[in-house]
């Protein structure tokens, strides 16, 4: 699997980073219980699994199942830490300093590790008050406490809203942007992925694959799409096309779906610059290609 730098952090990642989210809760479509004996077997057999395939960046958060990812993710860092870029999340609002170095050693705990490579500020939409209060209020000075001792290589936040995340990129202190970008929501293709490039930010994708929702909605609306290209494929082409994203977050439940999303990757060669996608009406009329 291909490795890129992982923006001015210099930490080499694969292309695709196991997102931890589905090894925190029940899904009945799925009919998956991570909380099961067998569940559990099952999560820790992908999560080698992917290592096995290349996959080295793993991504997870104390809330996904009340700490569970992370000790599913714990049980392999037990033994493969070394092999992995590790990267977890921490809750910021209405938190103190305190708060949040408290989080940071219980998800250390949790996924059986000294040192963690990333820890974000889980967030969807930051207002200026939020961003006041991370900055200022002492979820920051948590972080960069912790980064000082070696428990935190690299701070970064999440952000289901991009164009909120601009704010922390004048602090340098803020090294990853973990944002929801995918084929149906483009918002961050305009308003922050030029300035994280400008600055060398690194960028990993959350909600990668729509987290379902345009395969779900092409079932109804174009069921002829299914047959014409798989839609997940679509999705992930997509984001790896843009070469201001260095890394893309999916969920993989099982060993069969990380083979199919690395042999996806290995076989995958951009045609075309997503980044170079004229996005304004009046861009597109200047466009010099036919289409
Ligand atoms: N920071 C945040 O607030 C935040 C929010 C959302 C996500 N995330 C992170 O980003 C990760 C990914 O986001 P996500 O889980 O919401 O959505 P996603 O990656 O967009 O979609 C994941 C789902 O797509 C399906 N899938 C993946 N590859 C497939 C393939 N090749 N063929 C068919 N189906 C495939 C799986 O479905 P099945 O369910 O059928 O297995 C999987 O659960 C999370 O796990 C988490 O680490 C962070």
């Amino acid at each position: 699997m291909q490795k890129i730098a992982l923006g001015r952090t210099g930490l080499q990642v694969s292309r695709i980073a196991l997102g931890g989210y589905p090894f925190g809760g029940l899904n009945r479509a799925n009919d998956w219980d991570p909380w099961s004996e067998e569940g559990r077997k099952s999560a820790i057999a992908t999560i080698n699994h992917a290592i096995d395939q290349g996959i080295n960046y793993i991504d997870t958060a104390p809330g996904y199942g009340e700490g569970n990812s992370e000790r599913l993710i714990g049980e392999v860092m037990k033994t493969r830490r070394d092999e992995c870029v590790l990267a977890t999340k921490v809750r910021w609002e209405n938190m103190t300093k305190a708060f949040v170095i408290e989080s940071v050693h219980e998800s250390l705990k949790r996924l059986q590790t000294e040192r963690l490579d990333i820890v974000q500020f889980h967030g969807g939409m930051f207002t200026a008050a939020d961003y006041e209060h991370i900055v200022k209020g002492g979820p920051l000075e948590g972080l960069v406490e912790l980064q000082q001792q070696g428990k935190v290589g690299f701070i970064g936040l999440t952000s289901e809203e991009p164009w909120t995340a601009r704010q922390f990129l004048s602090h340098r202190e803020f090294d990853v942007f973990q944002l929801a970008y995918n084929f149906i929501y483009q918002s961050a293709a305009r308003h922050i992925l030029n300035e994280t490039k400008e600055v060398d930010a690194a960028v990993v994708t959350m909600r990668t694959m729509t987290s379902g929702i345009f395969q779900r909605g092409a079932r109804y609306l174009a069921p002829e799409w299914q047959q014409a290209k798989d839609l997940f494929q679509v999705c992930l082409e997509f984001v790896l096309s843009d070469s201001r994203v260095h890394s893309a977050i999916v969920g993989m439940r099982w060993p069969s779906e990380v083979d199919l999303n690395v042999k996806l990757v290995n076989d995958f060669k951009p045609a075309f610059d997503f980044a170079k996608l004229p996005r304004m009406t009046v861009d597109v009329y200047r466009a010099e290609d036919a289409e």
